[in-house]
């Protein structure tokens, strides 16, 4: 989604500028641009498409200027069109803003601030906001700012320049992070701090409601009274090494290979072998408290959602608790009843998500303990809730998520360890949990050798336009997630059913041209998902089973077999999604897509 940089300090803007946009990339974009400051000009560049477009725009018609700020758009309001395209000029042109975020009353006061003559230029919500600033009668950008602010109804990650201040760069945040670099001699301003990578070394998080002033010398964060505010400086976690391919061709194929890895992270230090349980640094939860809780809600969206379903799972048959899985989309209006000994966990890759972020806040409102399982460290999400636990699974740049699902999926089979030992779960079920756990990274390692049957499979599936995704129990939430990893970068229509649901509907779906990918390892209801299988197969529809290897008897019944190691039931989540990434990132190569900004889509999504 939008991405915002700024500058301040002793070097040209524009380099500096343009390394961040293409750090900001991968959020997912269709337009950008940068505007710098000299003297009594300001420069305005921008651009639809890509970064490297407005790249080579900028090298016909450069933007001079050590101050200067940028953005990447996500189009909500208007096309993606040079003329929405951010930076937007405010007033006579002496202000320029760039902005993350949704105005929700935005037509209100367009129809207002046109009513009194002022002249609109894009489509965009945005340039209300320039144009309101521009009003203010005064010199101070700060004070300019701040009486606008309580104008609007929305989200907000500003960034503003005014040429009445022209060595001064403000920030402002509602809803949509920001976060300030601190160089030496220059300062920096981001909406991610991925942005910042190569720069800074230390950061600032904005909180809502807050504004940060930045010259090249100086910095210093405000709250809405202009009250000057002492913030915590953090190093920033240097993520550079993993902000490029490597050998891969694609973030989302090196984000797939990373899987053990990353798991290894997520589990190193949090398995308490001589407890039989697990341990965890940051719940900011007493066990005496948490063995009150009495029941779960489990919160996210996209593949952070599968993710939590596998969790239902998981808690209901560790650690004996009544679980509810819920969009947070959907969440945030409902007015459920929860006792007060209701847990709300959310889940969360980028810790961003504006629905996730609103349900966990409308939790935490009605007074209920917070969790979150974030992998950016330092999101809001990870700062807002009461405590919480972090994915380790890396930077995750790949529109697509992969090893986050596979990490939150392990971090949820760790809290299912830890909730069901303070209550039933017995030392030994404890220990074997442990030791399953423990042997799953080497176990996606050997999953990984499937790739070259994937992709051979891809070739022969690339063209059907339809498919079905079929599983139970466990891997009902995998089909979910396989069907969403196929649709979201090959564009292919793809659903995800419960297996035996098929009979109620979607079975007259199935034709010679409708493939149906059935996870079938050996487990608990292994017989009952061949009967599924067979049902299809009798009305001609192609099948792709993943079986566990040794089954032989699969392939007389399947037209193409994947093999994956033989796990746990609970575990087999994480070694049968494997194969079902490759598959989609195959098939979406060989439909020539965008693997890791897919059309329409943003890594973050920071609006509702
Ligand atoms: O950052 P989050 O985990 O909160 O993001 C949630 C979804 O937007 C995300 O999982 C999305 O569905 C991915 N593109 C799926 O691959």
């Amino acid at each position: 989604m939008c991405g915002i940089i700024g500058y301040v300090g002793f070097r040209e803007a524009e380099p500096v500028l343009l390394q961040g946009l293409r750090r900001l990339e991968y959020r997912g974009y269709d337009s950008a641009g940068v505007a710098t400051l000299t003297g009594a000009n300001l420069h305005v560049r921008k651009k639809a498409g890509r970064v490297a477009d407005l790249a080579d725009h900028l090298h016909k018609h450069p933007a001079p200027g050590c101050i200067g700020i940028g953005h990447t758009r996500w189009a909500t309001h208007g096309g993606a069109t040079d003329r929405n395209a951010h930076p937007h000029l405010g007033g006579k042109g002496d202000i320029v803003i760039v902005h993350n975020g949704v105005i929700e009353n935005y037509a209100a006061l367009k129809s207002q601030l046109q009513a009194d003559g002022v002249v609109f230029h894009s489509d965009t919500d945005t340039e209300v906001i320039a144009h309101l600033i521009a009003r203010q009668d005064e010199d101070d950008l700060v004070e300019a700012i701040r009486r606008v602010l309580p104008l609007l109804k929305g989200t907000y990650g500003l960034a503003v320049l005014s040429l009445r201040e022209p060595g001064v760069l403000v920030g402002a945040r509602l809803g949509s992070p920001l976060v300030l670099g601190i160089g030496d001699g220059e300062n920096f301003l981001a909406s991610d701090p991925s942005a910042l990578a190569d720069h800074a070394e230390r950061v600032v998080y904005l909180d809502d409601h807050q504004l940060c002033v930045l010259t090249a010398d100086d910095w210093h964060i405000l709250d809405r009274d202009r009250t000057r505010i002492t913030p915590e400086v953090q190093p920033l976690v240097n993520t550079a090494a993993s902000l490029d391919t490597g050998v891969f061709s694609h973030y989302m194929l090196k984000e797939i290979y990373e899987q053990p890895e990353a798991l290894e992270n997520a589990l190193r230090g949090r398995l308490d072998e001589a407890n039989a349980t697990a341990h965890f640094g940051g719940l900011n939860l007493e066990p005496q408290r948490l063995r009150q809780i009495d029941r779960i809600i489990l919160t996210a969206c996209g593949t952070s959602y599968h993710a939590a379903l596998v969790g239902e799972y998981l808690f209901e048959e560790f650690a004996r608790m009544p679980v509810e899985v819920e969009y947070a989309s959907e969440f945030r209006y409902r007015n459920s009843p929860l006792d007060r000994n209701t847990i709300v966990i959310a889940i969360t890759q980028s810790g961003e998500t504006a629905d996730t972020l609103a349900a966990l806040r409308e939790s935490k409102r009605k007074g209920h303990p917070t969790l979150a399982l974030c992998n950016v460290v330092g999101s809001t999400i990870a700062r807002e809730a009461d405590g919480g636990v972090y994915l380790h699974a890396g930077p995750e740049i790949g529109v697509a998520s992969t090893k986050a699902f596979t990490n939150q999926v392990a971090v949820l089979a760790m809290l299912a360890l830890y909730f069901g030992r303070l209550r039933h779960l017995s030392s030994l079920q404890g220990e074997q949990m442990i030791r399953e756990l423990q042997a799953l990274p080497d176990q996606i390692r050997r999953t990984l050798s499937c790739h070259e049957r994937i992709q051979s499979i891809a070739r022969q599936y690339a063209w059907k336009r339809n498919f079905l995704y079929l599983g139970r129990q466990y891997l009902f939430p995998v089909a979910l997630e396989g069907a969403l990893k196929l649709k979201e970068i090959s564009y292919i229509h793809a659903e995800g059913y419960p297996a035996a649901e098929m009979k109620h509907g979607p079975l007259a779906l199935i034709d010679a041209d409708t493939p149906s990918v059935f996870l079938v390892p050996r487990n608990s209801v292994y017989d009952k998902v061949l009967s599924n299988l067979e049902e299809v197969k009798a009305r001609g529809g192609p099948i792709l089973a993943i079986a566990s290897e040794g089954d032989d008897e699969i392939a007389e019944r399947a037209d193409e077999v994947v093999y994956v190691p033989q796990v746990a039931d609970h575990l087999q989540p994480l070694v049968t999604v494997v194969p079902l990434q490759l598959l989609a990132y195959h098939i979406a190569l060989l439909c020539g897509r965008d693997v890791d900004k897919p059309r329409n889509l943003a890594k973050s999504v920071t609006v509702e």
